[in-house]
């Protein structure tokens, strides 16, 4: 590992925090980008929201057929259909579950340089956008796990923090 970043696994509280808009689009959020793409890639991330490396900035990247998305201040403007599928989270290494998610989102959000953008995706990557910006909102995939399924999770993973400290 050559990432100076550590994921942030639940219940670390800072995934739970309200996270701040992006403003200055200058080098330093250019190597926070650099910064959290190698830490995506050597985690084997699909996606990666800023809490998730203990910062509340409403940044998120997201790397899905070669392409890497970088999404900055997002609001998903709109949506269609639901779909549910198998998601996981490098917060909570090990755990799936099913998730509903829309079939397609179009999303405004800046990129890396503050120029806006409106993506719009359908399918896995739909999900993985909304993933993402689930996490720049301190919701996680327990919460739209099932009562039952989110609390056999919570205990498992307060059971793995206990181990671990
Ligand atoms: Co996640």
């Amino acid at each position: 590992m050559t990432t100076k970043y550590t994921i942030r696994e639940y219940p670390d509280p800072v995934l739970r925090n309200e996270t701040k808009l992006v403003v200055n689009f200058d080098e330093d959020l250019r190597e926070l980008l650099v910064e959290m793409h190698q830490a995506m890639f050597e985690y084997d991330g699909v996606g990666l929201a800023a809490p998730q490396i203990g910062l509340s900035r409403k940044i998120a990247i997201v790397y899905y057929e070669e392409k890497l998305y970088t999404i900055i201040n997002p609001e998903i403007v709109e949506s269609s259909g639901t779909e549910s599928g198998e998601e996981g989270c490098l917060s909570f290494p090990g755990i799936y579950g099913s998730v509903k998610r829309p079939e397609k989102v179009t999303i405004k959000c800046q990129d890396g340089k503050g120029n806006e953008q409106v993506l719009e995706a359908e399918g896995f990557l739909a999900r993985a956008f909304c993933h993402e910006i689930d996490h720049l909102n301190g919701v996680l995939i327990i919460d739209h796990f099932s009562p039952m399924k989110k609390n056999m999770v919570k205990r498992k993973m307060l059971k793995k923090g206990r181990e671990k400290a």
